[in-house]
């Protein structure tokens, strides 16, 4: 995949900002048998019959990811020295009988978030260390591996309310030689002993903050939980970085802070009416960040507001596993190609729209995480003062509901049963966004389309119909909260 040539900065905005490296890892040692280690357990073991990892140590995931670089001769990828190496081992055995196309996916995945690591992160982030708070969740654990692929040293806090290890596990094996550069704290941003041990640990250049709960039928049952992890752990978060002096903050905002907008695109300067409490949970910790940076002009905080993600790495080993019933389109639309969900009730088909069903934003979650990558460097870049700043991170394009399903269907060869429904409280008809300030300001671009979203996800669904766990999950909303 290409990138466009605005994507580079000016050579001096790639500058270290600071001169001093940060503090070597000061975790423990644990089980882990490469990497750093895992300081807290609590991973859902998987059962056997359709877990790769159980069948394929990190090692071998490793291997085969790494010395299997494309041939430059007329090889074909099975016949190329490296790869027939690797094949010798048990691992790819069962890759192949599981997956089906000899690792091939595993490797297409990598290279291509390799080559768009090598673009998005500047060479002067190598090595700088990055907390990611909920880094083990679907958009957290697709950045954790673009930054470790791109040179930064990970810390991941997350207390799993609405993940898995194995997602992490799965970073670990993708990043390959970069996975020694992922520790991992199981802590809740709510608790702050728990959250000043992590920053006691090691030195921190930035904060990507993902962690959060975000249902928002939930948010409208349990306003005050949404509130305590969105609202108080920020608070926490912020507090903690501020005592500890890392004032560079990426911070997950939402769509969901302009509501239903009038118009679309939707542009960073819309009215902020949010329709429900998890928006609105949105809505004050942006306000929070606006305010600190105006109490204390050191801080830099980036807000991104992410608009529709969908899809999954493309190796089909990492991808969204959401508790309970989604609360999301396509993840439902996913569960119904395996089986798991008989039909797609359409929330209205009478909008004044080109089919009658609600537009929005689609954005391969590749493509968000690497906006993480470009909002760092923006961070790093001495030269820029950027205080606090919203951005829309969105395609650009609105996507009606029958099209999206439809691309999944091509994709996928699975027939989605649709019933025609009410349109859903709080609905937006249309929404999606303008991405130019992100283009002109951060540099980043979506570079994928909704083909590409619905082939990762159906490749991520088919290898894993019941999400990192083997069979129907256990876990329901809200159950380890
Ligand atoms: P996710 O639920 O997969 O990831 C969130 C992670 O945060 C999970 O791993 C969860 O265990 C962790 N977490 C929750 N509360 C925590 C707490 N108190 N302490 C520590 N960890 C905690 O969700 P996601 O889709 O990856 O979303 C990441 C962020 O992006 C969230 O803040 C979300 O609100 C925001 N966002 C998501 C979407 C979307 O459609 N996925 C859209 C807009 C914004
Ligand atoms: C929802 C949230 C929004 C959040 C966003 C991304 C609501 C009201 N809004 O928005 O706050 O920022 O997710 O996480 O929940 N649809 C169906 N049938 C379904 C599910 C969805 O027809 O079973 C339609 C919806 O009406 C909508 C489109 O699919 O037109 C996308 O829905 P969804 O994935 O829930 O995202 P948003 O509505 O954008």
């Amino acid at each position: 995949m290409q990138y466009t040539p605005h994507r580079h900065p000016p050579a001096a905005s790639r500058r270290r900002t600071r001169g001093s490296g940060p503090r070597p890892w000061r975790t423990r040692a644990g089980p882990a048998a490469t990497g750093p280690p895992v300081l807290s357990s609590g991973v859902r073991q998987p059962r056997a019959h359709s877990n790769f990892f159980l069948h394929l140590d990190s090692l071998s995931l490793s291997l085969l990811v790494h010395a299997s670089s494309p041939p430059s001769r007329s090889d074909t990828w099975s016949s190329s020295r490296p790869f027939q190496q690797i094949r010798k081992r048990r691992g790819l055995q069962r890759v192949r009988e599981e997956g089906g196309d000899g690792g091939v996916g595993v490797l297409r995945g990598v290279e291509e978030m390799a080559a768009a690591a090598k673009e998005a992160g500047p060479s002067g982030c190598s090595g700088r260390a990055v907390l990611v708070t909920g880094g083990a969740g679907y958009i957290g654990s697709h950045a954790v591996l673009q930054l470790l692929t791109a040179g930064f040293r990970v810390v991941v806090v997350d207390s799993l309310a609405n993940s898995s290890e194995i997602a992490l596990r799965r970073v670990r094996a993708l990043a390959g030689e970069h996975a020694k550069n992922l520790a991992f704290h199981k802590a809740d941003i709510r608790d702050k002993d728990g959250l000043e041990k992590v920053f006691a640990s090691a030195r921190f250049d930035a904060v990507i903050h993902f962690a959060g709960l975000k249902a928002v039928g939930e948010s409208v049952q349990k306003p005050l939980l949404y509130y305590d992890h969105n609202v108080v752990g920020t608070i926490n978060l912020l507090e903690i970085m501020a005592a500890h002096g890392c004032k560079k903050l990426v911070f997950s905002s939402s769509a969901a802070v302009y509501g239903s907008p009038k118009n679309s695109p939707c542009m960073e300067d819309f009215p902020l009416i949010p329709h429900n409490p998890y928006g609105r949970t949105k809505l004050m910790a942006e306000e929070i960040c606006r305010d600190i940076y105006h109490s204390d002009p050191e801080w830099s905080i980036i807000l991104l507001r992410y608009f529709n993600p969908v899809g999954a790495h493309p190796s089909g080993y990492v991808g969204e596993d959401p508790c309970g019933t989604p609360n999301n389109l396509m993840p439902f639309v996913q569960q119904i190609a395996v089986g798991r969900r008989p039909s797609l009730t359409i929330f209205g088909n009478n909008y004044a729209t080109k089919d009658g069903t609600g537009v929005r934003d689609y954005i391969h979650v590749v493509d968000l995480a690497e906006g993480h990558l470009f909002a760092l460097r923006k961070l790093f870049d001495s030269s820029s003062n950027i205080g606090c700043e919203a951005y829309n991170l969105g395609t650009g394009k609105g996507t009606s509901v029958l099209e999206i399903v439809n691309a999944f269907e091509k994709a996928s060869g699975k027939k989605i049963p649709l019933v025609m429904g009410q349109r859903r409280p709080g609905d937006a008809e249309v929404l999606f966004s303008s991405p130019a300030k992100a283009e002109r300001e951060l540099h980043w671009k979506a570079k994928y389309g909704i083909t590409e979203m619905c082939r990762d996800l159906w490749n991520w669904a088919s290898k894993h119909p019941y999400g990192y766990a083997a069979s129907e999950s256990p876990k329901l909303n809200g159950s380890s909260r």
